[in-house]
This record gives structure tokens, C-alpha cells and sequence, in this order.
């Protein structure tokens, strides 16, 4: 609910446990009151505008405490701001670095789904100049999404030299600040930290949203939350481009949160008339701990970002992916050969990786030229196609099309096509370079060559890879190409989804290198980590889940020795860790034996009978791998009909008890059986004995050491 009180020109947004307050004051700034879980009870506005909206004393013109919803550079330069913009001088005078915002209107509109929308216009007092500070909700997941949008209505260009989506003001004091990075094969890892005085920021300087930092936050009061209490602010962008979140906890203990484009190397020209919408920030407040805002980001994600593939499905299928099975030497053969024993074991959708292409026998040559290399695939793709079709499964690709080795016919016909800086050397990473998305005949090239390879092959799934992060970022649009390739990359997937309404598209980049609300508009899931040893996978996808849900992070079952670690585990342990997401395999499944593919057949049927819980459940995480080494996932239905307990020790730490898991979400008058892979049933309990009590997590096995692990399926039987 949206209500405005005219008289004190107060706005409050009311959500299902949270609210979020801002005003106009006298002078026209548009200051936020105050956010976060609200008391209980029917949706009314909580505040009248009544009371002072500035919590700090003013110490001469240093307002510390002061709360605009958007920032801006003039008046004001001494704190992080959301907009700066230089306005060209008068008749030889020099730029105004200055933009003031003033309250001018507002409207209130719903949209389709009964959504609303409150739009306030702000304009300069001096510049034909205004924004819009736009705020959607969702009221049942307690999420808000905000963006800015901008209008140059002068002659003349402005120069916006920073821009965020949007700026969060939290409750005085001092926070901590739970969020993910990593790197290549060690992406999410989460990390819980106090903020220190001063400005912290999680960034991406690359033209894709990279894994150093993930853009996702959930902020509590310091030692004030756990997974399932206390109040925590959470927040994620939905942009694929350079970004940064920036937490300005101030000496007074206020803290603001920035989110938006990264003001490194950042430029954006508005020609007169022109208009610049910002992606948006996703954010909000609940009082029910870390799970209570991963589930709230998982359901927006679910419900209002994650596309259908049309006919929408229920479930995402059961993968299957040549990479560690195959890596480059690829034949027609032996891909027929994996196909057919996926079907044989269960798999849905069958996903020939890199290599396909042509010169592309290593990663030294061939990325570019999107033609069916016929060293390899003598009669083409097809006849591959139409045998996984044949054999009642999806038929998947690897592209790569941000990407272009020197060593490919694209290259050598456009050695221009790439980022660079003319007579500057251009840096490869894995032998690559990558195109410039600037350039209307590059995305205009790659949208005819991708659309073709789709129709040609009869395509269904698309994993799309992107492999390098940006260096010298020289490019025909100058610094707009740190937007511009994410806002091409989102064209030319929107026009490949418009075209092809059942293709789904994974997003990869070198494993988890974005995964962001932006790129999740338009592809069904994400690859997680490269990194497919079970037991670091479990701190990979915890990490993940923070921020997103289960049904989009795809987890594979890959070789007994691990390609990544070397370490050995057993079938159970990769198959209990792999089912915690959207199940896939990697294994060479030519090397097995028909007795281990009985047994991956076997644990492939427990998933299906398991995935509709994992994917559209709620997702509890009863015990974070940091508290005990030992991990404990569970996922409830919403009509609490099933749940799914995942259990995965990582390190046996000696005279620790790993206590019994208290379950989440049950009925509690329901009586509960819960069973394993083959059906045998440990537990039958009431929902609120499992509730109060808990599950012991080895089951009276005795058994805890590395690489324990145990799914159990609880079904309501009354
Ligand atoms: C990086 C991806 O993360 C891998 O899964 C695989 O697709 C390779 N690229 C192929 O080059």
C-alpha cells in the first residue's frame, strides 16, 4: 500500500511486515524517515511526517544526519552522493558541479499485477533539469525496487559524472554487513564484518558483474542477527554492468547505502531532450534474520524476475553437461554415446560445452567464428540434435559471443571490433579479447549468427559463457561502453527470447562471474562455480544462497577425483551437495560402469522426487557451515506438505557437538515421515516435535567426518 498524507506531504510505503517512510520537507527535499520491519497488525501508515525528520543535531552546515533519498553533489560534497551532474556554464562561465532536487509531483500507479508505483518528479530550482525517484513494491515479499530516472530538458548537453539507483538510509548506529566474494573457482564466499567508520564498497570495475564481489547485501545491528532472528536490511542490483555498493557509515553512526553504476571511470552524456532510466536496487527489511531476507530476495527473484519459458515449467530439468567429460575433443561419437546414457539415467536437457566451433580445438583459436566445425561434427550439428530430441531430451550449447580469439577468421576480418585503444597493445586473458559492444554491427553480427545457430540446431538451452574481465576499455562510445555492453548483452538475449520463446539460457562467466537480478531477468539459471568438489561447493552455494534462489544455481555431480582438487568423494556426498540447487551431471558417463550408471539412475529419480521442494520451497539454512562444519539446508513447500533436510559435514572439529537441526515452516499439528534416497523411513514425528526438538543430523550413525552427508524427504501423512 502507497499512502500520501497531502498536509505533511508524507509518504508510506506499508509491505507486508516492513515499511519504508519518506517526506517532502519544507524546503522540497525529498527525506526518508524511516524503514525496516513494521509492528504487526492491518497495513497503516505508520508515520504522520509529524515528527523531526532529522535525528542529528546540525553541526553548522555539516548535516551529518541528513536523509535525502537521492544525494546529490552541490551543497553537499564531503559525503558519498547518489547524482553529480556538471551543467555547461552560462555565456563563457564556467560548469556548475551543482544539482539540487526539489519535490515538483508525484503519482501513484498500478500496473497489471496489482503492483504499485510511486513516482516523484524532482527539479532543479536554476536547471531545466529533473528526476524521478521511482519506487515499486511487492508487498508480500517485503521487497522495494528503486531506480532513478533522469531528464535533460535544456538545449544543451549536461554531463552526469555519477549515478547511483539508490540510496538507503538505515537506523543510527554501528551494522555488520554479511555479504559474498571470491574469485575464480571460490565464488560466495560469505564473510560477516563489522563496518568500520568510513566508506566500504563492494564493486565490479569490469563490464560484467564479476565474482570478486557479488551485488548483494544484508546489513543487521552489530551482533544483532542469526539466520532466524533479528532485523536485517538486504539489498541486490539488478545490473550486469560495473557496479558498486558502497556503506558510508558515518563517525555520528548514521549509515547510508549506495548502490548504482560505479563511479570509477564512469561518464554519461544526456543530450538535450535525452532521458537515462537506472536499473533498479532491490531492497528491504524484515525481522526474521538472515533465511528471513534470503527467502524474501528468492521469492521476488522467483516470482517477478526469473523469466517462463513458455509453457512455464514447474521445475527446472535435470542437466547434463560435456565439459569435464569431454573439455575440447569433442566427437560426433562419443557425444552420442553420452547422450545416450544421460537418457538412460534420467537427464532432461543435454548440453554439448565449448569446442563445437570452428578452429576451436583448444582455447588458443576459433572463438569468434560461430560456425559447426565440420573437423568434428562431419554432418554438422544436427544429427546430434535430432538423436537427444530422439531420445526425449532438450538439446543445449555453449556460446561464448561477448568473446573473440585473435587467432579466428572474426579477428582477422575485424581487428577493430575489439575494446582497445589505437596503438596500444591489448592484453589477452585465456588468448581472448572482447568485443566492443559499442559498435551497432558487432551486436548486430552476433544477433543474426546466434539466432541461426538456434534455428539451424533446433537449440533449447543455451549456456552463456563470458571469460575475461576488461582491460584497456577503449571502445568507439568512450566510457558509456562500462554500460553499454551489459544493456547489449540484455538486448541481444531479449531479442533471442523474444524470437525463440522456449529457449532457456544459463548464465556463465567462468563459473559464477554474473549471477546479478539484472542477468536473472533473462536466463533461467546460473553456473555456480567451476569449482564442482562437493564439500567446497557447499560454502560456494551457501554463499549463493544468500542472494539467490535454489531453482536457478545449477549444481553438477561431476568425477569421483575431482577435477578442480583432486580430492575424492563419494557418489553421495556430490549427489546430496548437487541436489541443494538445479541438479546437473559432468561425469564421464563413457567411463562408467553399468552398475555406477544404475546408481547415478538412482539418485537422479530421488531428485525428481525431491526438486519440486528444493526449487519452489522455501529455503531455511538451519546451520551454516561456519558455526559447526557442518552444513543444514532445509526446504519447505509453502503449504507445508513437503520439506527436504540436506545435511553435509565439511570439517569434523573435535569435542563440538553438531546439535540437532530445529525444522522450519512444518505444520505443527501434521504428522511427518522422512525418508532417504531408498525409501526408508528414519523419523515420523509431529511438525511441532521436529520443530521444538530437531533432527539429529547423523541419524544416530555415529557418523559426522568429512564428507557425511544425508538428504532426507519429509512427506505430511495427515
Ligand atoms: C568456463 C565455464 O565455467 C566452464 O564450465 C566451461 O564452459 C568453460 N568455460 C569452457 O571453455
Amino acid at each position: 500500500m502507497i499512502h500520501f498524507d497531502e498536509r505533511t506531504r508524507t509518504w508510506n510505503l506499508v509491505l507486508a511486515t516492513s515499511f519504508h517512510a519518506l517526506r517532502a520537507d519544507p524546503d522540497g527535499r525529498v527525506v526518508c524517515l524511516g524503514s525496516g520491519p513494521r509492528p504487526p497488525g492491518p497495513a497503516r501508515p505508520i508515520a504522520s511526517g509529524t515528527l523531526p525528520d532529522d535525528p542529528f543535531p546540525r553541526i553548522g552546515v555539516d548535516r551529518q544526519g541528513r536523509r535525502d533519498e537521492v544525494v546529490t553533489f552541490g551543497d553537499h560534497t564531503w559525503h558519498e552522493v547518489t547524482l553529480k551532474v556538471s551543467f555547461p556554464g552560462a555565456d563563457g562561465g564556467h560548469a556548475v558541479r551543482d544539482v539540487r532536487l526539489r519535490y515538483a509531483s508525484h503519482a501513484i500507479a498500478s500496473s497489471g499485477d496489482g503492483r504499485e508505483t510511486l513516482r516523484i518528479r524532482l527539479d532543479d530550482p536554476a536547471q531545466p533539469f529533473s528526476a524521478w525517484l521511482c519506487l515499486r513494491l511487492c508487498v508480500e515479499h517485503d521487497v522495494i525496487e528503486r531506480w532513478l530516472e533522469l531528464e535533460n530538458r535544456g538545449t544543451r548537453a549536461v554531463h552526469v559524472e555519477q549515478l547511483g539507483f539508490g540510496t538507503l538510509h538505515l537506523p543510527a548506529g554501528r551494522w555488520d554487513l554479511l555479504h559474498a566474494s571470491g574469485g575464480w573457482a571460490a565464488e560466495f564466499q560469505a564473510e560477516r564484518v563489522r563496518l568500520p567508520v568510513g566508506t566500504t564498497s563492494l564493486e565490479s570495475r569490469s563490464v560484467h558483474t564479476g565474482f570478486v564481489h557479488h551485488p548483494f547485501f544484508l546489513l543487521c545491528p552489530a551482533d544483532g542477527a542469526g539466520e532466524g532472528h533479528g532485523t536485517v536490511y538486504f539489498g541486490q542490483l539488478a545490473w550486469s554492468g560495473s557496479w558498486r555498493l558502497a556503506f558510508e557509515q558515518r563517525p555520528n553512526t548514521a549509515l547510508a547505502v549506495h548502490g548504482g553504476y560505479n563511479p570509477f571511470d564512469f561518464a554519461l552524456e544526456l543530450e538535450a531532450g535525452e532521458r537515462h532510466v537506472t536499473p533498479a536496487m532491490i531492497h528491504g527489511a524484515c525481522a526474521d534474520g538472515f533465511s528471513g531476507a534470503s527467502q524474501r530476495m528468492h521469492a521476488f527473484l522467483c516470482a517477478h524476475v526469473l523469466p517462463r519459458t513458455e509453457p512455464a515449467e514447474p521445475v527446472r530439468p535435470v542437466l547434463y553437461n560435456s565439459w569435464e567429460a569431454s573439455y575440447f575433443a569433442l566427437s560426433l561419437d562419443s557425444q552420442i554415446a553420452l547422450a545416450r546414457k544421460s537418457a538412460q539415467i534420467g537427464v532432461e536437457l543435454f548440453c554439448v560445452d565449448d569446442g563445437w566451433f570452428g578452429s576451436r580445438r583448444n582455447d588458443t583459436a576459433g572463438l569468434g567464428d560461430w560456425t559447426v566445425s565440420r573437423e568434428v561434427f562431419p554432418t554438422g550439428l544436427r544429427p546430434l540434435a535430432d538423436e537427444v530430441h530422439r531420445l526425449g531430451m532438450g538439446f543445449g550449447l555453449w556460446v561464448e559471443p561477448e568473446m573473440v580469439n585473435p587467432d579466428s577468421d572474426l579477428y582477422r576480418a575485424h581487428p577493430d571490433w575489439v575494446l582497445h585503444f589505437p596503438e596500444r597493445p591489448r592484453t589477452e586473458h585465456r588468448h581472448q579479447l572482447i568485443l566492443d559492444f559499442g559498435r551497432p554491427e558487432v551486436v548486430a553480427h552476433l544477433a543474426r549468427v546466434l539466432a541461426a545457430l538456434v534455428e539451424e540446431n533446433a537449440v533449447d538451452f543455451l549456456k552463456w559463457d563470458m571469460n575475461r574481465s576488461a582491460s584497456e576499455p577503449g571502445s568507439v562510445v568512450g566510457k558509456a561502453i562500462w554500460r553499454r555492453h551489459a544493456e547489449a548483452v540484455y538486448a541481444l538475449i531479449d531479442g533471442l527470447r523474444e524470437r525463440f520463446p522456449r529457449l532457456a539460457i544459463e548464465s556463465c562467466s567462468s563459473g559464477g562471474g554474473r549471477v546479478d537480478a539484472g542477468i536473472l531477468a533473462r536466463t533461467d539459471q546460473f553456473w555456480t562455480s567451476d569449482n564442482t568438489d562437493a564439500l567446497a561447493r557447499v560454502a560456494i552455494q551457501e554463499g549463493a544462497s544468500l542472494g539467490y534462489p535454489a531453482r536457478a544455481m545449477a549444481c553438477w555431480v561431476t568425477h569421483e577425483r575431482n577435477h578442480q582438487t583432486g580430492r575424492r568423494l563419494e557418489l553421495a556426498t556430490r549427489f546430496d551437495v548437487a541436489m541443494r540447487g538445479v541438479l546437473g551431471i559432468g561425469s564421464d558417463l563413457n567411463a562408467l560402469d553399468p552398475a555406477e550408471l544404475a546408481e547415478y539412475a538412482t539418485w537422479i529419480a530421488f531428485y525428481k522426487r525431491i526438486r519440486n521442494a528444493v526449487q519452489n520451497g522455501v529455503c531455511h539454512r538451519l546451520q551454516r557451515l561456519d558455526e559447526a562444519g557442518t552444513s543444514i539446508v532445509e526446504y519447505v513447500l509453502p503449504d507445508a506438505s513437503e520439506a527436504v533436510v540436506s545435511t553435509v559435514a565439511v570439517e569434523r572439529r573435535i569435542a563440538q557437538l553438531v546439535p540437532p537441526a530445529r525444522l522450519r515452516g512444518l505444520d505443527v499439528a501434521a504428522l511427518y515421515a522422512a525418508f532417504d534416497r531408498d525409501g526408508k523411513e528414519y523419523v515420523r514425528a509431529r511438525g511441532a516435535e521436529l520443530m521444538a526438538l530437531g533432527l539429529d543430523p547423523n541419524l544416530g550413525t555415529g557418523r559426522y567426518g568429512p564428507g557425511y552427508s544425508r538428504t532426507l524427504w519429509l512427506r505430511r501423512l495427515d
